[in-house]
């Protein structure tokens, strides 16, 4: 960093990324299998707008136009996720070609526009019909979503050379099959100690077959991670927030980067067979981190890890979480200290309160402000030594927000669900700018 501003390295990797669901819509178009997601959405009640992904930002008959504006925007490279039954309905047997061509048909399109495509393979589309079976708690889907893995490496493995495993197994084990919060909905300790195991079973499996399949490939996958802080500087306090932090981010390094699960995984009674860690603790050619917050954590012994989780009266983002970029300093720099892999930030953004002005504008400045002090503080990391490759923004566009359907917008370009129309906001026109200087000024 120089008086002028920040300069990243030239070969630092700028891009985009989303998922199927939340854009894609066509659920139910040219043979595609049901998800867990359609079903949970289609369950009144679960989302609290009361919408879905049917239809989303209709990307499925709009990709060309979402690469252009991506190429307009000088985006190095998109990070798209499969959805499963598109492409094998039922998860497993049979295989839909019109699903294999959609996903073809975009990285041709994206190839063509000079953006590098990577690939997120599971951003929690599980099919229905293998959540029938028992899902991520039955240990059979572990071979289902290597087949998966295998099939989409040797379909798109000339092309597409950044493969992404698995999207935050920490939700989709926490929110998926602990809180129920998300779907398939299922609130249950032993059914989340079996899944949060099976995912990074799973995700093992798949990375050693899709090497055996196609050696070129650079493999990873992307973990949610929360630097965790002590509310107060007291032993209490500090334990309490050493405790949270394996319970969110050490299950899931741990297994992948050093073959072991944290202390309290066995302390929760989970109990890995001989031989699953080794499948866990696969070689990776780099680790995709998603940064939105940090969590404050307060000694509470009235709460079944003695932790609560706490927040401070500090800004938030419409989501409510807090915008803390000191926060990604400090992750990186862990990350380097404990485990040092090759690290692209996969998704760091924000949900801001965007509206169109009378001249067709949006003015999101709050959410240039967020990128880029995110973006100062990775740059400081990189400094001291962190191996940060590239950095996407999540996302290109406003899109299907979970339980909050459509009321978060975390997009560079806004949509407007009436007529599906694309606006770049003034966020988009700075990333632009951003990338093409390869960083920004400081004054
Ligand atoms: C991440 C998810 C992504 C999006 C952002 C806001 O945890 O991976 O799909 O919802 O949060």
């Amino acid at each position: 960093m120089d008086k002028i501003g920040i300069r990243f390295p030239e070969d630092f990797l700028w891009g985009v990324s989303t998922s199927s669901y939340q854009i894609e819509g066509a659920w139910n178009e040219d043979g595609k299998g049901e998800s867990i997601w359609d079903r949970f959405c289609h369950t009144p009640g679960n989302i609290k707008t009361g919408d879905s992904g049917d239809v989303a930002c209709d990307h499925y008959h709009r990709y060309k136009e979402d690469v252009e504006l991506m190429k307009e925007l000088g985006i190095q490279a998109y990070f798209f996720s499969i959805s499963w039954p598109r492409v094998i309905p039922k998860g497993e047997g049979k295989v839909n070609k019109a699903g294999l061509d959609f996903y073809r048909h975009l990285v041709d399109e994206l190839s063509e526009a000079g953006i590098k495509p990577c690939i997120f393979l599971y951003h929690w589309e599980l099919p229905q019909a293998l959540h029938e079976k028992g899902g991520w708690t039955n240990p059979n889907i572990v071979r289902a979503f290597a087949d998966y893995a295998k099939l989409m490496a040797s379909e798109l493995g000339d092309k597409v050379k950044l493969w992404a495993v698995i999207n935050e197994p920490q939700v989709v084990a926490h929110a998926g099959y602990l809180t129920g919060e998300f779907a398939p909905g299922i609130r249950d300790f032993e059914s989340f100690l079996k899944a949060s195991h099976h995912l990074q079973l799973a995700q093992g499996e798949a990375i050693r077959t899709m090497r055996d399949t196609e050696p070129n490939l650079k493999i990873g996958t992307t973990l949610n991670l929360y630097p965790c802080y002590p509310l107060e500087d007291t032993k209490e306090d500090r334990e309490a927030a050493a405790r949270i932090d394996e319970f969110m981010n050490r299950w899931y390094l741990d297994p992948l980067l050093k073959g072991e699960y944290p202390p309290l995984a066995k302390e929760m009674g989970l109990r890995p067979d001989p031989g699953d860690m080794e499948i866990t603790h696969q070689p990776i050619d780099f680790l995709g981190v998603n940064y939105y917050t940090r969590c404050i954590v307060k000694y509470d012994p009235r709460k079944p890890m003695g932790a609560r989780i706490v927040q401070k009266n500090s800004p938030v983002t419409e989501m409510g979480w807090e915008i803390y970029p000191e926060g990604m300093y400090d992750l990186l720099m862990r990350l380097k200290r404990d485990y040092d892999p090759v690290i692209y930030i996969t998704e760091n953004g924000g949900a801001f309160d965007d509206k169109v002005s009378k001249n067709g504008t949006i003015q999101d400045d709050d959410r240039i402000r967020f990128l880029r002090d995110h973006l100062v503080a990775a740059y400081r990391a990189l400094k001291e030594g962190v191996k940060l490759k590239g950095y996407f923004v999540w996302s290109i566009m406003d899109n299907f927000e979970w339980t909050d359907g459509y009321s978060k917008r975390f997009g560079l370009v806004y949509i407007d669900y009436r007529t599906l129309e694309r606006i770049p906001k003034k966020s988009a026109y700075w990333y632009r700018e951003t990338i093409k200087n390869n960083g920004f000024s400081l004054v």
